[in-house]
This record gives C-alpha cells, structure tokens and sequence, in this order.
C-alpha cells in the first residue's frame, strides 16, 4: 500500500483541465447527448408542448443547477472520483460513490451502442440506404430486431464493426488521460457539433411546412401542468441531460485547479445545455412540420415522435422527403455522434478515474481494466438482433430507478448522514463570483430529495405492476432489475476491495478534513460543526 497522504494543499490530481474554458467545454460537452437531440423533443411534445417549458425551467432552476453545484462542491473540495470523494465525506458514502461509478457503467455500454446506429445512419445517408421504408430498414435490415418475446444472441455485423470502432476510439482518447484526452477531444468535438447543428436547424426552419411543426411544439397545453407526470417528465429529463447526480460532474469538478469560479461555471453549463436542447426542439419540429405539410396530415397525426423511432425512422422519411436530403441526414447523425461521443467520453471519465482512485491505476491501465468488459458486454447484449430490446429496457430502468437513486441518496449523505451542506455552500462561496443562498441547503437536503424519493417510488410501484413495454417479465427482470442489482452487486465488491493508492487511515480523512476545513477563504463553519464534520470523517 503507498504511503501517499493527500492534504487540502497537495491535492493528488496530477492531472488537470488546462483551465476553465477545457472543463466548460468538456462539461457542456457531456451535458449536450443523445438526451437533447433524441429524447427531449419526444418529451416536451408529449407532456405539453410549449407547457412543458414551464415544469421544464422549473426543474432546471429548483433542481438541474442545485444538484450541479451539490455535484461540484463535492468533486472539487473533495478532490476525487465519487467513491473517493465520497469516502471522504463519510465511511459508508464509498458505496453510493461505487454505485454511480456502476450506472455510469451500464449507462456507457448501450450509450454507445446508439453512437454506432449513428455512425451508420451517417453513411446511410449519402445514397438514403432505407429507400422508401426507413422503418423496415431501421427494424428489420440494419437492426434484424427480434420480437419482444424472444431472446436473441446472433451478432449483427452492421452494428459489430461500428460498435467496436466505436469503443477503440473513446478508449484511445480516456487512456490518454484527462487533459490529453477528455479535454482536448472536447475542444475539437464540441465547436463542430456547435456548427454542423446550427447549419441543420437554420436549413430545417425555412423547410415548407416548418411553422406548423413550431406551432405543435412550442403552443401550450396548459391543462397539461396539473398532471403529476409532466412534472416527474421534466425533472427527469433535467437530470439526464444535465448529466447530474450520477457522478459525472462530481468527476469532472475533481480535476478543477483549487481557485475556480464553480457556480457561474455551472449556470453557464445548464443553460447552454438547455439552449442547445430548445435548439434541437425546434430543428426537428421544423422537420417534422415539413413532413405533415407534405403528407397533407397534421403534426399532432404523426406518430413515431420518440426516442429511436425519431432520430433513426422519422428523420430518415424526412431526409427522403427534401431536397438535399442526403446532406441534411449527414449532418443530423454526424451531430448525434458527436453529442454522443462527448457524453459517452464523461461516462467513461466517471469509470476511469474511480479505478485510478482506489487501485492507483495509471490512465492507459483503467482505460484496458473498463474497456475489455464494457466492450464485451456492449458488444454482446446491443451488438446482436436482440440489442433494441435489450437497450430499451436497460434504458429505462438504469436512469429511472439507478440515477434518481445515486442522486438520492447522495443528497441524504450529504443532508443527514455526513451534514456538510453548510461547508459544501461556504466552499462554493469561498472560489465562486456568483452567491450561493442558504435556502440551497434546504433545497439540496429537503426538497430535492423528497420529489426524488417521490419519483423513485412512482417508478418502482409502476414497474411492479405493470412491468415495462409490453415485455416479457423475465426479460424485464433480467435487463431492467438485473442492470441496477448488477450496479449494486458490484459496488459492494469493489467498495469491500482493499484500497492500494491512497492512505486512507483514519487519522489521513480526519487530518484532511480537517485541513480542508481550515483552509476555507470565507469559513463560516461553526467550532461544533467542524468537530462534527472531522469525527464523522474519522470515522472511516
Ligand atoms: N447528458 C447526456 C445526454 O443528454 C447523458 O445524453
């Protein structure tokens, strides 16, 4: 075991963001994913058009930026992936850390999976592959989907080879470590997808028809905002796409230099997010109003609004619908594969730097370590005729029972079990221009959590049952249960794994606690909280 004794004044991250714009880029980056361009119009149409923007800001302000700077307080004052960080803060938090270190992991390994389906549908495009029925070359030609009933293990080149390029690429670029790697992908990756969107909607808001798509999509129904679920719809959309409460933020706060503006950070971070989400609402509502005026239909008579069936069947009608078409699906799928590719680069940074943290693990090693069993797992379960099903189920259950859990439970950490909420604000003061009030406290440890648990419960009631989407029940309790119980599972081995980098005594947590405490610009910290804080963080 290495005798190495990090401080509050020696922090061991020797790897950092080069400064404030790389972790910016590198933040907006992770924010802006498939959750924007895919999944947020389906939504917003779904829960209320332009109402939905209402539970939508609201959950982005009362939720989205608290939980953002809960997420950067804690990986910047605590220096670490979660289960460090979090170890830090109590005993017990590195369990909670190694669960969101694990729905990153199951996140990350059908997230790419859909980055591959793009990477295709990229090439598609040019000679429009799907012909005139995109939904039976998505389904039946690229996908082979089997049946909902049936369990299927034979692999699918088309998906294979791109799937596998894939992962080689954002293996290549985390193995390179943080600054080399995350952040200088980013610095390329995020301005080209900033553009290449940009030209897509500007191009989809002149197409003929466009004004009634924007019509569909942005009038409200108010009637919508007294439904419990447009509201549960809206924050958790918000959590997604925000990429908070799971780690990601945490981590990506960890590598910060001490002196950092964090809360104008993240509101510039969570509106950009946002901005670009509005954005893809309106590029693809224009789309979509192009291709009712064409049918002679109404908007609200389309179906296939959500989630695959909108980015790989709809946009592909409609790519065949317009003149130069094929040009308007490169870009479209070369913007999904780039937002996707940033996120996906985040989820593996989450992985990476926890197994650097506790096993001491150089960049290229924790690279190889998570790569060869998420590349086996991605390939395996999304690579293969059953992969839509499979990813469908994984999908739902990863972020509506494994996210809003690790976000749960770490505010109750941070509220009730280890009450730092006071020290987290000061520290967040202390480098920040923009104030964080105390009413965050009482948001943070209170409110926030009460609607988490209310939408946990809600979900966990629902699936019980009813189950999900018509699945079979063992597939259900195979994928959607057995993702989060194999995220839980393996948390509990690898908290109970021996740590080999860090000497993490006792006297080393209470000392740095303690350090850091005092080391605080503007320290509020009462004499009574602190002695509690160091006892706490000697208990480990
Ligand atoms: N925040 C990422 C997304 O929106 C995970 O896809």
């Amino acid at each position: 075991m290495s005798t190495q004794t990090p401080t509050a004044e020696q922090p061991e991250r020797k790897d950092t963001w080069t400064g404030q714009t790389g972790f910016l880029l590198a933040a907006i980056g992770s924010a802006i994913g498939l959750g924007n361009i895919w999944r947020f119009p389906g939504v917003a149409y779904a829960n209320g058009g332009g109402a939905f923007l209402v539970p939508y800001l609201v959950a982005l302000i009362a939720v989205g930026i608290p939980m953002l700077w809960l997420d950067y307080s804690l990986g910047h004052k605590f220096r670490g992936s979660p289960p460090w960080a979090l170890r830090r803060l109590k005993a017990g938090g590195e369990f909670i850390g190694w669960f969101q270190v694990l729905v990153c992991f199951v996140i990350m390994v059908y997230y790419g999976a859909v980055i591959a389906w793009g990477v295709q549908y990229m090439i598609y495009s040019v000679n429009q592959s799907w012909g005139d029925d995109p939904q039976g070359f998505f389904l039946n030609d690229f996908l082979q989907t089997v049946d909902g009933e049936t369990f299927s293990w034979s692999p699918v080149a088309a998906i294979m080879i791109p799937l596998a390029l894939v992962w080689m690429f954002v293996l290549l670029i985390i193995g390179r470590g943080l600054s080399k790697g995350v952040e200088a992908a980013n610095k390329v990756f995020l301005p080209l997808l900033v553009v290449l969107f940009l030209v897509m909607v500007f191009r989809a808001i002149f197409l003929n028809g466009a004004i009634d798509g924007l019509n569909a999509f942005f009038t409200p129904q108010w009637g919508q905002l007294s439904d419990p679920h447009v509201w549960l719809a809206a924050f958790s959309q918000v959590f997604y796409s925000l990429s908070v409460g799971f780690g990601i933020m945490l981590t990506y706060a960890s590598y910060l230099k001490p002196k950092t503006n964090l809360t104008g950070t993240a509101l510039v971070a969570g509106f950009a997010n946002s901005s670009f989400e509005i954005l893809a609402g309106i590029g693809v509502f224009s789309a979509l109003g192009f291709m009712a005026a064409s049918q002679g239909v109404g908007v609200n008579e389309l179906e296939g609004l959500t989630g695959p069936i909108l980015s790989f069947v709809t946009f592909p009608q409609i790519v065949s619908m317009m003149p130069g078409g094929s040009l308007f699906g490169v870009l479209f799928f070369a913007s999904l594969v780039l937002a996707g590719i940033t996120s996906l680069l985040s989820l593996l940074q989450v992985v990476s730097g926890g197994l650097q943290d506790k096993f001491g693990f150089s960049p290229v090693k924790a690279s190889m370590v998570l790569g060869v069993p998420a590349m086996i797992i991605s390939l395996s379960l999304f690579g293969t005729r059953s992969g839509l099903n499979n990813l469908d189920i994984v999908d739902t259950f990863i972020n509506n029972i494994g996210v809003v859990s690790t976000a749960v439970s770490m505010a109750i950490l941070v509220a009730l079990f280890a009450p730092r909420l006071k020290g987290l604000r000061t520290h967040l003061n202390s480098v920040s221009s923009v104030k964080v009030p105390k009413a965050w406290e009482a948001l943070v440890g209170v409110i926030i959590p009460a609607v988490l648990i209310f939408m946990l419960f809600s979900a966990i009631v629902g699936y019980i049952q009813e189950g999900y989407g018509g699945y079979k029940t063992s597939f259900v309790l195979i994928f959607g249960w057995g993702s989060v119980a194999f995220a839980i599972i393996v948390s509990v081995i690898l908290t109970l794994l021996p740590w080999s980098h860090h000497s993490v005594d006792a006297a080393t947590v209470a000392h740095l606690v303690e350090e850091d405490e005092d080391a605080l610009v503007n320290a509020t910290v009462s004499g009574a909280e602190t002695a509690e804080v160091t006892r706490e963080g000697g208990a480990s």
